[in-house]
Parts: structure tokens; C-alpha cells; sequence
């Protein structure tokens, strides 16, 4: 339900604290998610996403602070809520022993879902999946892509009235996380709510209607993606410009000494956020890069998308597209 928002709270977390030992995970963070609705919480690695959501699930005990499950507080509430809540966490790891339909079928008797209605939706499962051959082979014989896939149908089977995904399509190819945010979107569209975290800033923008962004275990800027974008350019837009990794620093000293425009770089691009009354400089800054002979692959100024947003919340791009794509725990580090 991307366009319509409901407007009751299925999710309220109040000055949710995590800490493990000294070091403080999550940082009083205060947010609702509402009753069908797709939310997003970005963040850089080790941010807190985790740690959050596992609190949500139970697998973590909040250090301090409350998480409230359709009225019902979690904590009260542990059996009650996690019958409303499917999930697939970082780690999900499917039953290596089974086979893929010996995997969906114990979920299905997990949440007691009507006996007639499970071999259909076992059916439906694997070929939504794309497993539809591999039905009676063992879990633990999968690629990592397949056992993810596996994860995630399993996650949506009992069609769930929250659904909690930590990273779901990381390690998918593109057409499998493609089918995968179909999947999503039609559970969606039957009223689920859905919780997610991810890397991939397209998958926010096409699923989320909400979207908190959080580092450090603090959020940062929560809204739907267009005020996000907005929040943070106003009426302006972004400057890129693409040079030669030498040239940066001195790229972006110029723009603030003669432009008075704060820049960041981000490998060999620079990006600054021009408000509407400085969107006039961008041939003066063109022209001075030419004089300046400093070497220009690409100039230009686009509207601000949420890799902007995230690059100026949290002064690194959210991912590094010739990073590793694979697996659960990204090795990249961000700071
Ligand atoms: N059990 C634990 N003991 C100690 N520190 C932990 C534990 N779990 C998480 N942390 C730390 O808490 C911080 C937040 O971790 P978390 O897994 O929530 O991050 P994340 O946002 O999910 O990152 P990623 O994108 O890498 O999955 C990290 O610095 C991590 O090292
Ligand atoms: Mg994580």
C-alpha cells in the first residue's frame, strides 16, 4: 500500500535502549510504524538495524524502554505478539536436514495453519521461490541464494499480519529480488505490515512507504522517502561531480572558498546539496573547474534521491556497488 497510509499504530517503540556491556547499540529511539504499511529502517553496517529488529522479535531483551505490539506490550505479551509476527532475521538459516517442503510445512504447523489449506500453499511457496524443481531435495544442499529464497517464502507463508524481514533479498540476483518484492507487495496489499531492513536503496524506494534512517543507534530522519529527500535539500538540488580521486580535496576546497558550498567525496565523486538560491552557480562552478583545468568526467545537478539523504545523514554512501553482494553480513565497513 504504498499510496494510502492507515493510520493506527500496529508498532509503537518508546526510548528503546540497547546496550551490551559498555558499548550501546541502540540509543533511545522512539518510532511507530503504522497498520499496513511497508517501513524501512536504513542504516550503514553495525548501525543498529539488527539489534532493533531482534528486540522486536524477542530474541534480544531491551535494555530499556517498550516496544508495543497492537496494543499489546511485548514484554507482557511475548507468546500473543509472536503469533502475529513472521519473520526472517539476518542469520535465518532453513532446516538443512529437510527437505524445502518438509521445511514450509513445519512453519505452516508452526502457526497452526488449517491442514487443507497447506499443500496449495506449499505449492505456491516453491514456485514463488523459483524452487519449483527442488522441492524434495534437502535445505542444506541449497546455494546460498536458494536457501534464502527458501527463508524468505517460509517467512511469508502463514501470510502473517506483521511480517519482520532483516535484509531478505541480500545475495539475490536482480530478478530474484524482483519476484521476491512482488511477493511482498501483494502480502502487503492483503494487509500485512512489513518491517524490513536493507542495503539496497532502490528496494527502500520501491517498497517503503516510511523509511527511518538510523546510525549509531540513533534515527536520524524518519518520513516517507519524498520528505526525507526533501528534508534535506529543501527546494535545492544535488551537485555531482565526477573527477579524478587526486583532484577531489582540491575540488572541494574551491567550492568552499569561492562558493561557500560544503562538500563531501565519496571515492572519486564530490556531492553537495545547492539550495534553491545557489542552483544559479552551477555554470559559474563549471566554468571555474574548466579554468582551474582540474579534470571533469561528469557534472550535473539532479533532484535529491535517498542516496543523497544518506550520504549527508551519515557522511558515507550506503553501499559500495562493487562490493561483496553476497551473503547476510556485509564485510564492508562504513567508518
Ligand atoms: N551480541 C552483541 N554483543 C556485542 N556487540 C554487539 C552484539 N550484537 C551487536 N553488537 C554491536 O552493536 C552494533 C549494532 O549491530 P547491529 O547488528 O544491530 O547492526 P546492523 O545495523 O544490523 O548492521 P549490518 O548492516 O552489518 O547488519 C554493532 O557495533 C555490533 O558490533
Ligand atoms: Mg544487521
Amino acid at each position: 500500500m504504498k499510496d494510502s497510509m492507515a493510520t493506527k499504530d500496529i508498532i509503537e517503540i518508546k526510548n528503546l535502549v540497547k546496550k551490551f556491556g559498555d558499548f550501546t547499540a541502540v540509543n533511545n529511539i522512539s518510532f511507530n510504524i503504522k497498520e499496513g504499511e511497508v517501513f524501512g529502517l536504513l542504516g550503514p553496517n553495525g548501525a543498529g538495524k539488527t539489534t532493533t529488529l531482534n528486540m522486536l522479535l524477542t530474541l534480544l531483551v531491551p535494555t530499556s524502554g517498550k516496544i508495543i505490539v497492537d496494543g499489546m506490550e511485548l514484554s507482557k505479551n511475548r507468546e500473543k505478539c509472536k503469533q502475529l509476527i513472521g519473520f526472517m532475521t539476518q542469520e535465518t538459516t532453513v532446516e538443512a536436514d529437510l527437505t524445502a517442503r518438509q521445511n514450509l510445512d513445519l512453519f505452516l504447523h508452526l502457526y497452526h495453519v488449517p491442514e487443507a489449506e497447506i499443500p496449495d500453499r506449499i505449492e505456491l511457496a516453491l514456485e514463488e521461490a523459483d524452487l519449483g524443481k527442488f522441492g524434495d531435495m534437502k535445505a542444506g544442499t541449497f546455494s546460498g541464494g536458494m536457501q534464502r529464497r527458501l527463508g524468505l517464502v517460509r517467512a511469508m507463508i502463514q501470510e502473517p499480519k506483521i511480517l519482520v524481514l532483516d535484509e531478505p533479498t541480500t545475495g539475490l540476483d536482480i530478478q530474484n529480488r524482483s519476484t521476491m518484492w512482488a511477493r511482498i507487495k501483494e502480502l502487503n496489499k492483503r494487509g500485512t505490515t512489513v518491517i524490513i531492513t536493507t542495503q539496497y536503496l532502490e528496494e527502500a524506494d520501491e517498497l517503503c512507504n516510511r523509511i527511518g534512517i538510523i546510525d549509531h543507534g540513533k534515527i536520524m530522519a524518519l518520513g516517507t522517502p519524498s520528505e526525507i529527500k526533501s528534508e534535506i535539500a529543501g527546494n535545492g538540488k544535488v551537485l555531482e561531480i565526477v573527477s579524478d580521486k587526486a583532484d577531489v580535496p582540491k575540488i572541494i576546497s574551491l567550492l568552499k572558498t569561492k562558493f561557500k558550498i560544503s562538500a563531501t567525496a565519496n571515492g572519486e565523486t564530490v556531492t553537495a546539496v545547492l539550495d534553491k538560491g545557489k542552483i544559479g552557480d552551477f555554470t559559474k562552478i563549471s566554468a571555474m573547474l574548466d579554468k582551474e583545468k582540474i579534470l571533469v568526467l561528469s557534472i550535473g545537478l539532479h533532484l535529491p534521491t535517498i542516496d543523497d539523504v544518506f550520504l549527508k545523514l551519515t557522511g558515507t554512501a550506503i553501499r559500495d556497488t562493487t562490493g561483496d553482494m553476497q551473503g547476510g553480513r556485509s564485510n564492508i565497513r562504513w567508518r
